[in-house]
């Protein structure tokens, strides 16, 4: 697990973008994870500066709302479009969200199908919710868990609060990628900013792996780089050893001193 504290959620985002970008550059036709939420949306602003031709990327959304009218402005579908396929770029005919080929029974295991048809995601974002959550993998969902219906656990519902009309407005279903899912994709980005996600980013980076904390799953996973501002990393213990940024440098061999 790679760690980068970095003053704040621009500096966050030009990381995440960089990381994004030196993929594309060799995988131009790179299957990307993406996420929705606030989290990512300096990592969009900062990928769209690049400047890339990232009209060969293919996109698989981590997550839906269920009960939510088509075209409402707060779907995933909706977000996806206007916050990161208009800004970069991207051939909407390479974007999925779960549920866009029809929101029935069928919907969770062909996108699950779907991502695997496309050889995996390459590089998934994510985000984390102050539960713990990743995409909506609720707490007490299986690590293993592959994308399917779930329902919304109350406080995510509160979270996301703020994007409607009111509580009630909120759904109270999605599709998701399962845990199992975004285990599957070979490098994983997560971000998180502000004070209120540093217990979720402490319990999920150095707690104990357990289903209590979905984040906690990403400790499972031999590609993780984790972008934090110095609030959201408050709570680690151990980010100067376990967690320290990049590879740490071998030392150099000691020279054995003449004995006495
Ligand atoms: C949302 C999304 C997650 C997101 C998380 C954090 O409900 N389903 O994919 O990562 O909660 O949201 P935000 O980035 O707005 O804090």
């Amino acid at each position: 697990m790679r760690l980068h504290v970095v003053p704040d959620r621009a500096a966050a985002g030009a990381v995440a973008a960089r990381e994004i970008a030196r993929e594309v550059r060799t995988h131009p036709d790179l299957v990307l994870g993406v996420a929705t939420g606030s989290t990512p949306v300096t990592t969009w602003a900062a990928l769209a500066a690049c400047g890339l031709d990232l009209t060969r990327v293919r996109a698989f959304a981590l997550d839906e709302y269920l009960d939510i009218p088509d075209g409402h402005p707060e779907s995933y579908s909706a977000v996806v479009e206007r916050e990161i396929v208009r800004p970069l770029g991207l051939d909407p005919a390479r974007v999925r969200t779960p549920g866009d080929d029809g929101k029935d029974a069928g919907a969770p295991e062909r996108y699950e199908r779907d991502i695997a048809a496309a050889g995996g995601v390459h590089l998934q974002i994510l985000g984390i919710g102050r539960n713990g959550h990743i995409a909506f993998n609720e707490p007490g969902s299986s690590l293993a868990s592959p994308c399917r219906v779930t329902r919304l656990a109350a406080q995510t519902r509160r979270d996301n609060a703020r994007f409607f009309a009111s509580l009630d407005d909120v759904p109270t279903h999605c599709i998701t990628q399962g845990i199992g899912t975004i285990l599957r994709a070979r490098r994983l980005v997560l971000l998180a900013f502000g004070a209120q996600k540093a217990d979720a980013v402490a319990a999920a980076l150095e707690g104990p792996v357990t289903s209590t904390v979905p984040g906690s799953a990403l400790q499972l996973h031999p590609d993780v780089t984790v972008i934090l501002d110095g609030e959201a990393a408050a709570g680690l213990a151990h980010s100067e050893t376990v967690l320290a940024g990049g590879p740490i440098p071998f030392p150099a061999p000691r020279v054995a001193s003449p004995s006495p």
